[in-house]
Protein backbone atom coordinates (compact mmCIF):
# COMPACT_ATOMS: atom_id res chain seq x y z
CA UNK A 1 0.00 0.00 0.00
CA UNK A 2 1.25 3.73 -0.94
CA UNK A 3 2.02 5.27 2.25
CA UNK A 4 0.38 9.32 2.64
CA UNK A 5 3.80 10.74 1.82
CA UNK A 6 4.90 8.82 -1.29
CA UNK A 7 4.40 10.08 -4.47
CA UNK A 8 1.91 7.96 -7.21
CA UNK A 9 3.71 7.50 -10.56
CA UNK A 10 0.25 8.15 -11.77
CA UNK A 11 0.19 11.44 -10.80
CA UNK A 12 3.01 13.55 -12.93
CA UNK A 13 5.11 12.22 -15.36
CA UNK A 14 7.85 9.36 -14.71
CA UNK A 15 11.32 10.62 -14.64
CA UNK A 16 13.77 8.47 -16.13
CA UNK A 17 16.91 8.64 -14.85
CA UNK A 18 18.45 5.66 -17.14
CA UNK A 19 17.87 7.88 -20.28
CA UNK A 20 20.61 10.50 -19.12
CA UNK A 21 24.06 10.11 -19.99
CA UNK A 22 26.72 11.16 -18.11
CA UNK A 23 27.99 14.80 -18.11
CA UNK A 24 30.67 15.34 -21.08
CA UNK A 25 34.08 14.98 -18.40
CA UNK A 26 31.96 13.70 -15.56
CA UNK A 27 34.09 13.20 -12.63
CA UNK A 28 32.41 10.94 -9.61
CA UNK A 29 32.82 12.91 -6.59
CA UNK A 30 34.29 11.84 -3.41
CA UNK A 31 32.53 12.62 -0.86
CA UNK A 32 33.76 13.97 2.35
CA UNK A 33 32.19 12.57 5.96
CA UNK A 34 30.55 16.53 5.92
CA UNK A 35 27.09 17.41 5.00
CA UNK A 36 26.11 18.14 1.66
CA UNK A 37 25.19 21.48 -0.40
CA UNK A 38 24.08 21.37 -3.78
CA UNK A 39 23.20 24.41 -5.58
CA UNK A 40 21.61 24.49 -9.00
CA UNK A 41 21.94 27.16 -11.66
CA UNK A 42 25.08 28.92 -9.34
CA UNK A 43 25.95 31.53 -12.17
CA UNK A 44 29.15 33.38 -11.43
CA UNK A 45 29.29 31.43 -7.86
CA UNK A 46 28.62 34.34 -5.98
CA UNK A 47 26.32 32.34 -3.21
CA UNK A 48 28.49 28.67 -3.87
CA UNK A 49 31.64 30.93 -2.68
CA UNK A 50 30.65 32.30 0.26
CA UNK A 51 28.44 29.98 1.88
CA UNK A 52 31.62 27.32 1.46
CA UNK A 53 33.61 29.79 3.12
CA UNK A 54 31.59 30.76 5.73
CA UNK A 55 30.28 27.12 6.25
CA UNK A 56 33.84 25.05 6.33
CA UNK A 57 32.10 21.88 7.81
CA UNK A 58 29.51 21.53 4.45
CA UNK A 59 31.07 20.04 1.58
CA UNK A 60 29.26 22.35 -1.38
CA UNK A 61 28.80 20.98 -4.96
CA UNK A 62 27.64 23.87 -7.50
CA UNK A 63 26.31 23.16 -10.71
CA UNK A 64 26.05 25.59 -13.62
CA UNK A 65 25.58 24.73 -17.30
CA UNK A 66 26.50 28.22 -18.88
CA UNK A 67 29.99 28.01 -20.07
CA UNK A 68 30.54 32.08 -20.28
CA UNK A 69 28.98 31.84 -16.25
CA UNK A 70 31.37 28.80 -15.03
CA UNK A 71 34.19 30.25 -16.61
CA UNK A 72 33.31 33.35 -14.68
CA UNK A 73 33.04 31.16 -11.47
CA UNK A 74 35.45 29.11 -12.40
CA UNK A 75 38.28 31.78 -12.07
CA UNK A 76 36.99 33.38 -8.87
CA UNK A 77 37.32 29.82 -7.35
CA UNK A 78 41.04 29.23 -8.73
CA UNK A 79 41.88 32.51 -6.92
CA UNK A 80 40.23 31.34 -3.50
CA UNK A 81 40.43 27.60 -3.51
CA UNK A 82 38.16 26.66 -0.94
CA UNK A 83 39.11 23.10 -0.33
CA UNK A 84 35.06 22.50 0.46
CA UNK A 85 33.60 23.45 -3.21
CA UNK A 86 33.31 21.54 -6.14
CA UNK A 87 32.18 24.01 -9.18
CA UNK A 88 30.68 21.91 -12.13
CA UNK A 89 30.24 22.79 -15.31
CA UNK A 90 27.27 20.82 -16.57
CA UNK A 91 23.57 20.57 -16.58
CA UNK A 92 22.44 19.70 -13.10
CA UNK A 93 19.83 17.32 -14.44
CA UNK A 94 22.42 14.30 -15.86
CA UNK A 95 25.30 15.34 -13.00
CA UNK A 96 23.01 14.83 -10.01
CA UNK A 97 21.43 11.41 -11.78
CA UNK A 98 24.89 10.28 -12.33
CA UNK A 99 26.71 11.71 -9.46
CA UNK A 100 24.33 11.56 -5.70
CA UNK A 101 23.30 8.22 -4.13
CA UNK A 102 19.96 8.54 -2.13
CA UNK A 103 19.71 10.41 0.74
CA UNK A 104 22.57 12.45 0.56
CA UNK A 105 21.82 15.89 0.35
CA UNK A 106 21.60 18.64 3.24
CA UNK A 107 20.82 21.57 1.84
CA UNK A 108 19.64 22.40 -1.92
CA UNK A 109 19.54 26.09 -3.63
CA UNK A 110 17.96 27.15 -6.68
CA UNK A 111 18.67 30.55 -6.66
CA UNK A 112 16.72 32.88 -9.09
CA UNK A 113 16.07 30.09 -11.74
CA UNK A 114 15.10 31.67 -15.67
CA UNK A 115 11.36 32.02 -15.69
CA UNK A 116 11.01 29.94 -18.47
CA UNK A 117 7.93 32.00 -19.50
CA UNK A 118 7.32 30.12 -22.86
CA UNK A 119 8.32 26.17 -21.52
CA UNK A 120 6.66 26.38 -18.09
CA UNK A 121 7.43 22.42 -18.26
CA UNK A 122 10.90 23.60 -17.63
CA UNK A 123 10.08 25.12 -14.47
CA UNK A 124 12.09 23.41 -11.28
CA UNK A 125 8.75 22.56 -9.29
CA UNK A 126 7.15 21.38 -12.36
CA UNK A 127 9.43 19.06 -13.26
CA UNK A 128 9.63 15.38 -12.91
CA UNK A 129 12.82 15.37 -12.10
CA UNK A 130 11.79 17.08 -8.72
CA UNK A 131 11.03 13.74 -7.37
CA UNK A 132 14.38 12.71 -7.97
CA UNK A 133 15.74 15.69 -6.74
CA UNK A 134 14.01 15.43 -3.42
CA UNK A 135 14.81 11.21 -3.59
CA UNK A 136 18.44 12.60 -3.09
CA UNK A 137 17.55 14.58 -0.34
CA UNK A 138 18.42 13.44 3.57
CA UNK A 139 15.07 13.51 5.86
CA UNK A 140 14.67 17.13 6.94
CA UNK A 141 16.72 18.29 4.72
CA UNK A 142 16.04 21.55 3.03
CA UNK A 143 15.49 23.21 -0.26
CA UNK A 144 15.71 26.69 -0.91
CA UNK A 145 13.90 28.37 -4.07
CA UNK A 146 14.02 32.08 -4.59
CA UNK A 147 12.76 33.88 -7.13
CA UNK A 148 12.22 37.55 -8.02
CA UNK A 149 8.86 36.81 -9.99
CA UNK A 150 5.67 36.28 -8.18
CA UNK A 151 3.97 34.09 -10.37
CA UNK A 152 7.15 31.53 -10.23
CA UNK A 153 6.64 31.35 -6.26
CA UNK A 154 3.06 31.08 -6.65
CA UNK A 155 2.84 28.41 -9.34
CA UNK A 156 5.63 26.34 -7.17
CA UNK A 157 3.87 27.20 -4.02
CA UNK A 158 0.90 25.24 -5.85
CA UNK A 159 3.00 22.70 -6.73
CA UNK A 160 4.32 22.17 -3.17
CA UNK A 161 0.72 21.65 -1.84
CA UNK A 162 -1.06 20.15 -4.87
CA UNK A 163 1.94 17.63 -6.38
CA UNK A 164 4.42 17.03 -4.06
CA UNK A 165 2.91 17.39 -0.53
CA UNK A 166 5.64 19.12 1.16
CA UNK A 167 5.93 21.80 4.05
CA UNK A 168 7.33 25.02 3.43
CA UNK A 169 7.83 28.35 4.67
CA UNK A 170 6.94 31.25 2.43
CA UNK A 171 9.30 34.53 3.00
CA UNK A 172 10.26 37.86 2.15
CA UNK A 173 14.25 38.35 0.68
CA UNK A 174 15.14 41.17 2.67
CA UNK A 175 18.31 41.57 4.17
CA UNK A 176 20.43 38.91 1.38
CA UNK A 177 22.83 39.53 -1.06
CA UNK A 178 23.62 36.13 -2.20
CA UNK A 179 24.32 36.02 -6.04
CA UNK A 180 24.03 38.62 -8.21
CA UNK A 181 20.53 38.18 -9.74
CA UNK A 182 19.48 38.64 -6.16
CA UNK A 183 21.73 41.98 -5.59
CA UNK A 184 20.86 43.16 -9.02
CA UNK A 185 17.25 42.58 -8.03
CA UNK A 186 17.47 45.09 -4.58
CA UNK A 187 19.23 47.79 -6.03
CA UNK A 188 16.11 47.93 -8.33
CA UNK A 189 13.97 47.98 -5.46
CA UNK A 190 12.37 44.98 -6.74
CA UNK A 191 10.42 42.45 -4.43
CA UNK A 192 11.84 39.27 -4.20
CA UNK A 193 10.70 35.84 -2.07
CA UNK A 194 11.49 32.68 -1.13
CA UNK A 195 9.93 29.19 -0.51
CA UNK A 196 12.30 26.64 2.31
CA UNK A 197 11.05 23.55 1.71
CA UNK A 198 11.98 20.45 4.24
CA UNK A 199 11.55 16.23 3.16
CA UNK A 200 9.83 15.55 6.15
CA UNK A 201 10.98 12.11 7.20
CA UNK A 202 9.04 9.36 6.00
CA UNK A 203 8.61 11.20 2.62
CA UNK A 204 9.11 8.13 0.33
CA UNK A 205 9.89 8.32 -3.52
CA UNK A 206 10.08 6.06 -7.08
CA UNK A 207 13.85 6.36 -6.55
CA UNK A 208 14.47 5.48 -3.19
CA UNK A 209 16.69 2.77 -4.30
CA UNK A 210 18.37 4.16 -7.50
CA UNK A 211 21.86 4.20 -7.29
CA UNK A 212 24.64 6.03 -9.61
CA UNK A 213 26.06 2.64 -9.29
CA UNK A 214 22.70 0.61 -11.37
CA UNK A 215 23.72 3.13 -14.34
CA UNK A 216 27.41 2.27 -14.31
CA UNK A 217 26.48 -1.47 -13.91
CA UNK A 218 23.47 -1.35 -16.87
CA UNK A 219 26.06 0.32 -19.22
CA UNK A 220 28.87 -2.19 -18.51
CA UNK A 221 26.09 -4.84 -19.77
CA UNK A 222 25.11 -3.13 -22.73
CA UNK A 223 28.95 -2.74 -23.31
CA UNK A 224 29.82 -6.49 -23.36
C1 LIG B 1 18.85 33.54 -13.83
S1 LIG B 1 20.36 32.71 -13.60
C2 LIG B 1 20.67 32.86 -11.87
C3 LIG B 1 22.09 32.58 -11.51
C4 LIG B 1 22.40 32.66 -10.01
N1 LIG B 1 21.68 31.64 -9.28
C5 LIG B 1 22.06 34.03 -9.51
O1 LIG B 1 21.04 34.17 -8.80
O2 LIG B 1 22.81 34.99 -9.82
C6 LIG B 1 19.88 30.99 -13.74
C7 LIG B 1 21.09 30.11 -13.96
O3 LIG B 1 20.70 28.74 -13.94
C8 LIG B 1 21.48 28.07 -14.90
N2 LIG B 1 20.78 26.81 -15.23
C9 LIG B 1 19.54 26.69 -15.74
N3 LIG B 1 19.22 25.40 -15.90
C10 LIG B 1 20.29 24.69 -15.47
C11 LIG B 1 20.57 23.30 -15.40
N4 LIG B 1 19.69 22.38 -15.82
N5 LIG B 1 21.76 22.92 -14.91
C12 LIG B 1 22.67 23.83 -14.49
N6 LIG B 1 22.46 25.16 -14.55
C13 LIG B 1 21.28 25.59 -15.03
C14 LIG B 1 21.58 29.02 -16.06
O4 LIG B 1 22.67 28.73 -16.91
C15 LIG B 1 21.75 30.34 -15.33
O5 LIG B 1 23.10 30.65 -15.12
Amino acid sequence: MQSSCEISSNSIRKFRPEVFKAPRDFVQPIFADQPIVLEIGAGVGLHALSFARENPDFQVFAVERTAEKFQKFHQSFLSERSQNLTPIHADAIPWVVHALPPACLQQVFILYPNPEPKNPAQRWFNMPFMQFLLSRMKPNATLTLASNITEYLDEAEQQLINLWQLPYQCSAVTTERRTHFEIKYMERGEACGQLLVTKPAGFETLFDTFSPESLRLASLGNSV
